[in-house]
């Protein structure tokens, strides 16, 4: 007899191969699986159609199951689904991250009431252990920093614009094209994905509950070639990163593009990998790398989740306490706004050619007391303008608002093609 009976919501792209995997652990058997539409054909050798519903509330009712596999996405009816399945003492795990950063907190409360863990690793970076590592080996850490790059398409995309030297829309059709890109790309290309990920991540390596609303996300559509080709030129690679810091409690979280420096690992981090860098004390300094998406890579991770369940299962009553949610923190983390973050800036302007142009700019500069890293006149358009491109010091960003405000006001500039914050 099989240890474990799980329900499965889900036989998709990652609940296919969830599916196949299992077929070498004969210790879970699945029971039932919900699916939208049962008559869809599935790629699945000697596949017992039986065994689909379009009900996934009956999974859950199905006294048999101790264990919901929620692979179906979305917001709703998957809370519904996975309320229902806590409350009625199953275990979940779930890939799904934006039911995590938007309801993590009522669901692993509910969850902890009703002596059921939740595991979740798939959500954060795919096929990268990134959870169970923070919960478990590297508990003895207290983690300040995480620099990730969570979102596969989008470093495609930035990959692809760097090494064909291509324009965004023309490496966006690519990547649809290729099936990296969804036909409606916003959840990715605006940062979306990456922040609901960075939402659980920080609130798990910070253990201050972070809640998704306050995570400032900014997508790449705005990156041009020539951000990419001057990025190169300064010795930096332009990348989408999940950035938070946890200082004494004050939590810096956002996702945006950034300047890593190709000293960094993360600038090395191409096309579909993603990878997670976490800076503590004791470890130090240390990065996770790996695929980040497709169905085998997440089903390596889902499956992982119901197997540490399946060893403990029936050897205690309070299984894996240290996967469990642990915060004493409520959600009243203090977050920075980004308007009160530093940073150092890339900045693109674009001017009109003049004498004494530069030295009207790095006035303003001074006269908000911003220093100047490094400044580089452009080539000279035939229509008199150029690129003035210039690396600041450490300054707030609201400092930059003003600057652009005013380097506008006063003429010295047409506009600010580009801002770009440095890691
Ligand atoms: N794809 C990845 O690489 C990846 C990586 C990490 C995490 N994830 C997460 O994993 C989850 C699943 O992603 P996926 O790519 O496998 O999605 P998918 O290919 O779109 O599959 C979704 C599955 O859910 C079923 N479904 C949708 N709505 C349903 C409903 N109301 N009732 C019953 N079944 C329903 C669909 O049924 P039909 O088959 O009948 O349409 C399908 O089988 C998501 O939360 C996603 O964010 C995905």
């Amino acid at each position: 007899m099989s240890k474990i009976k799980i329900g499965l919501i889900g036989l998709g792209v990652v609940g296919t191969e969830v599916y196949n995997t299992l077929k070498n652990f004969p210790d879970v058997e699945i029971t039932g699986i919900a699916v939208k539409d049962t008559s869809k054909k599935r790629n699945i050798e000697n596949f017992d159609y039986s065994i689909l519903t379009d009900k996934p509330q009956d999974i859950i009712d199905n006294k048999e199951n101790n264990v919901i596999v929620e692979l179906m996405g979305g917001v709703h009816p998957a809370l519904e689904l996975l309320t229902s399945a806590i409350e009625k003492g199953k275990h979940v795990v779930t890939a799904n991250k934006e039911l995590l950063a938007k309801h993590g907190e009522e669901l692993f409360a509910l969850s902890e009431k009703n002596n059921t863990v939740i595991l979740y690793e798939a959500a954060i970076a795919g096929g990268i252990p990134i959870i169970m590592p923070i919960k478990t080996i590297l508990a003895s850490n207290k983690i300040t920093k995480i620099e990730a790059i969570l979102n596969g398409t989008t470093n495609y995309i930035l990959t692809n614009m760097d090494v064909n030297k291509s324009s965004y829309d023309v490496v966006l059709k690519q990547a649809q094209n290729l099936g990296y890109a969804e036909a409606n790309p916003t959840n990715d290309v605006e940062g979306l994905d990456s922040a609901y990920k960075l939402t659980t991540l920080a609130t798990i390596a910070f253990n201050h509950r972070v809640k998704f609303q306050n995570v400032y996300h900014e997508g790449i559509t705005k990156i041009k070639s020539e951000d990419i080709k001057y990025a190169n030129e300064l010795g930096y690679k332009i990348k989408l990163v999940a950035y938070a810091t946890n200082d004494s409690g004050k939590i810096d979280i956002r996702v945006h593009p950034m300047f890593v420096s190709k000293k960094e690992t993360l600038a090395h981090i191409d096309y579909v990998t993603n990878a997670v860098t976490l800076e503590g004390f004791p470890i130090g300094k240390i990065t996770l790398s790996g695929p980040g998406a497709g169905g085998l890579a997440t089903a390596s991770s889902v499956v992982g989740d119901i197997l540490s369940i399946e060893r403990e299962y029936g050897t205690t009553d309070y299984i894996l306490p240290m996967m469990r949610c642990n915060h004493t923190h409520d959600g009243n983390s203090e977050i920075i706004p980004i308007s009160e973050t530093e940073n150092k800036y890339y900045l693109r302007l674009h001017t009109i050619d003049r004498i004494g142009g530069i030295a009207d700019i790095t006035k303003t500069f001074a006269s908000k007391r911003i220093n100047i890293e490094t400044i580089l006149m452009k080539e000279i358009q035939s229509d008199n303008t150029s690129d003035i491109v210039i690396v600041t010091e450490k300054c707030k960003e609201k400092l930059i608002s003003e600057i652009e405000h005013e380097l506008l006001q006063s003429g010295c500039i047409k506009e600010l093609s580009s801002k770009i914050r440095i890691s």
